[in-house]
C-alpha cells in the first residue's frame, strides 16, 4: 500500500516513520509514505499557505489553491488514490474504517489545521475523518494515529498476519497480560496462569477479559452479542463485582 501525507510541517513525520514496526514495513516495502509538502504547491514568492479569513475572525485558513494542487498532484501518480481530509468535523475513525482503508491501493491523508482550511478543498476529497472529540492543532497527529492503525492491518506487517486479525477488532477488551517478576511490591501474578492447565487459563482469561469490559467500557458489552459460555462468565462476573463470594482467588484484583 502507498500512502501520502499533505502537510505544512513534513519534519513532524520523521522519527515516526524511522522508528519500531512502522520503519520496518516501510523497508520491507509492505507500506510505502510519501511526505508532501503542501508550501511546494504554492505559486507566489513568498510561499505563503495560509491567509486571514473572510468575513473577519481570528486564525489563519489554509489556502485552497496548494491544497488542491497537492491532491491533484497525488491523484496524476495514483489514479486510484482515496483522498481523505482530517478535520475535527469529519466522521469518526475507528477499526472498521481502518480495514476500510488498508484495502485502498493508495491513501491520502490531507492535515488540516485547527482554525480550518478553505471549504472549498472539500470538494476534492473523498472522505472528512477525524480521530475523537477533542480539538488537535492540526491534522498531522491524527494522520499518524490512523496510519499505524491501518499499516498493521496489512499483510506482511506483523510476523503472522493472523496476530493482527486475533485483536484487531474489539468486540470485547483484551484479558489482562503478565510477565516476569511474578511478584512486584506484593502485586503477584494470578496463580492460574502459572499452573500450565490451558483450559483453566482459556477460562480464566475469558472471564478477565468480560469483566475489564463490564467495568472500563460497559457499551461494548451491550453490542457484543455474547456466546452462551461467555454470558454465563458475565453473571458470573457481575455476582463477584457484586461483593458476592466465588471461586475468584485472593489474586484477583479489584482494579482490573
Ligand atoms: Cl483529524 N484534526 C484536528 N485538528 N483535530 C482533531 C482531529 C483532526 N481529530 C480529532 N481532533
Amino acid at each position: 500500500m502507498r500512502i501520502y501525507v499533505l502537510t505544512i510541517f513534513p519534519p513532524y513525520f520523521t522519527s515516526p516513520l524511522d522508528t519500531g514496526l512502522l520503519k520496518k514495513a516501510i523497508d520491507k516495502g509492505v507500506v510505502s509514505i510519501e511526505i508532501v509538502d503542501i508550501r511546494d504547491f504554492c505559486d507566489d514568492k513568498h510561499k505563503q499557505v495560509d491567509d486571514y479569513q473572510f468575513g473577519g475572525g481570528a486564525g489563519l485558513v489554509l489556502k485552497v489553491e496548494p491544497v488542491v494542487k497537492a491532491i491533484e498532484f497525488v491523484r496524476s501518480r495514483e489514479r486510484d488514490a482515496w483522498v481523505v481530509l482530517l478535520d475535527p468535523s469529519g466522521e469518526r475513525f475507528d477499526q472498521r474504517m481502518a480495514w476500510e482503508f488498508s484495502k485502498k491501493e493508495a491513501l491520502c491523508l490531507v492535515c488540516g489545521r485547527y482554525e480550518g482550511i478553505d471549504a472549498r478543498a472539500e470538494e476534492f476529497v473523498d472522505q472528512i475523518v477525524s480521530i475523537g472529540d477533542y480539538v488537535l492543532h492540526g491534522g498531522e497527529v491524527a494522520s499518524l494515529v490512523i496510519i499505524e492503525a491501518v499499516a498493521r492491518l496489512i499483510p506482511g506487517f506483523v510476523k503472522t498476519y493472523e496476530s493482527a486479525l486475533d485483536d484487531s477488532f474489539p468486540r470485547l477488551l483484551d484479558y489482562p497480560h503478565y510477565t516476569k517478576p511474578r511478584e512486584f511490591r506484593g502485586l503477584k501474578v494470578p496463580d492460574v496462569l502459572l499452573s500450565g492447565h490451558h483450559a483453566e487459563i482459556a477460562r480464566w482469561r475469558k472471564r478477565e477479559a468480560l469483566k475489564r469490559t463490564l467495568i472500563r467500557r460497559p457499551d461494548l458489552i451491550k453490542s457484543a452479542n455474547l456466546t452462551e459460555e461467555e454470558a454465563k462468565l458475565l453473571s458470573e462476573v457481575q455476582d463477584e463485582l457484586r461483593g458476592g463470594d466465588d471461586d475468584v482467588g485472593p489474586s484477583a484484583d479489584k482494579k482490573v
